[in-house]
């Protein structure tokens, strides 16, 4: 604990995916902080990720929703917050297709109702800052060339990157006309362990194991940049303690993959962990229906938050898939825990030709 400050840090959608490792990260080095976790428990948030910490005499967990008013002012007035790391979300685009409003209410209300409890705080807080979690996709698609920057324009395409690029002009917007001292980073694809099996890598795991049909959207020409999770929480964390207020921050894995090609090399992994014929599980891909309003291709320039904060991935691509492919083979209760409530194979309601 030796000369850390002592600090509430509230933490929002912290039973998530990248929000557990964010939140184990705080709490097992930041012993004089003091964490709140605070999740809506949706499908995708699970305190399973956090069992681990859950006893840390610095964790404390609360359940609510970030679209209730009431309880959102009430738990700021109760803590006092010195910081708030804001990645409560729907986060997946598919759903996004389905059911836009839920994102709207969540991504661009919930954001908004933490803004304004946080303003108040910060009155009387000179300490106090706001950090938002966004998403790349607010800048649209790249073509097969080029980079996004901080300066690229937001051009968001699906009903999620168009609630989450809402969400960051709010937060831009209350630094500008409040000045609420904010951070905002935009981070590329993530993927690890705690990863709910509706996104592509953790899905085709989960469809290998089961000898089921990986659904490669379109033609599998789509394009992310990948990046394992612990290098994100590592990234957040430099960004919250110093990140320049009122700035935004590019985080990325510079690692770019073809949907067709990752999946052939999740395949080609999986069939030696299984013990499986080479090429037998590369048979499981077939081709649907393309994702209306699918963007071509994702792509980071991370110089920013290399040069001024010191940030690089340290997990190869190559590492940081076998953790995850094994981590998903010790954990099948945990996937079959998962996928038993309101879990849809989205490619069979919408996708499937
Ligand atoms: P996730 O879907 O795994 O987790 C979201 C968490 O938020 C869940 O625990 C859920 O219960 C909680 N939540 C949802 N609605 C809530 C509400 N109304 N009130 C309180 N809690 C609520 O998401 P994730 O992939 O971990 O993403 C976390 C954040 O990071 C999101 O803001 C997302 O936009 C952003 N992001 C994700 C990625 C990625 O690749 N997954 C990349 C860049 C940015
Ligand atoms: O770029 C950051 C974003 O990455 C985050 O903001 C989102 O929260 C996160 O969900 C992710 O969005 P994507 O749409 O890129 O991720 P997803 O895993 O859904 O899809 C990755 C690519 O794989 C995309 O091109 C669509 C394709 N795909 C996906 C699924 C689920 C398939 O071909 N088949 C599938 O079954």
């Amino acid at each position: 604990m030796g000369g850390q400050v002592q600090k509430n840090i509230l933490i929002t959608g912290g039973a998530g995916f990248i929000g557990s490792h964010v939140v184990r990260r705080f709490v097992t080095k930041y012993r004089a902080y003091r964490i709140y976790n605070l999740d809506a428990l949706t499908y995708a948030g699970n305190l399973e990720n956090l069992k681990d910490v859950e006893n840390q005499p610095n964790y404390s967990f609360i359940k609510g929703d970030i679209t209730d008013v009431d309880m959102i002012n009430a738990l700021f007035d109760r803590h006092k917050f010195d910081g708030v790391i804001h990645l409560a979300a729907e986060s997946h685009v598919d759903r996004s297709i389905t059911d836009p409003l839920s994102f709207v209410k969540t991504n661009v209300l919930g954001t908004v109702n933490l803004l304004n409890a946080s303003l108040e705080i910060a009155k009387n807080n000179q300490q106090f800052k706001y950090y938002h979690i966004s998403t790349d996709e607010v800048y649209g698609t790249l073509g097969n060339t080029g980079l996004f920057s901080e300066n690229s324009p937001y051009n968001p395409n699906s009903p999620y990157s168009a609630s989450k690029a809402s969400s960051d002009h709010f937060v831009r917007a209350y630094g500008e006309t409040y000045g609420l001292p904010y951070v905002i980073s935009n981070c590329s694809n993530n993927y690890g362990p705690n990863q709910f099996p509706e996104k592509l890598i953790p899905l085709f795991i989960n469809n290998i194991i089961h000898n089921k049909p990986l659904p490669v959207y379109g033609d599998g020409n789509y394009t992310r940049d990948w990046l394992y999770v612990k290098d994100h929480a590592e990234a957040i964390d430099l960004v919250f303690h110093s990140g320049k207020l009122g700035e935004t921050f590019n985080i990325g894995g510079g690692n770019e993959w073809k949907n067709i090609d990752l999946a052939k090399m999740l395949c080609r992994i999986m069939d030696v962990k299984l013990g499986r014929q080479e090429g037998q599980s590369e048979q499981l891909i077939t081709f649907v229906k393309d994702r209306p309003g699918h963007d071509l291709r994702y792509a980071i320039d991370a110089s920013k938050i290399e040069n001024e904060l010191g940030w690089r991935p340290s997990v190869t691509f190559q590492e940081g898939l076998d953790r995850t492919i094994d981590w998903y083979f010790e954990n099948r209760e945990w996937l079959e825990h998962v996928t038993s409530g309101d879990y849809k194979d989205y490619y069979k309601t919408q996708y499937q030709e």
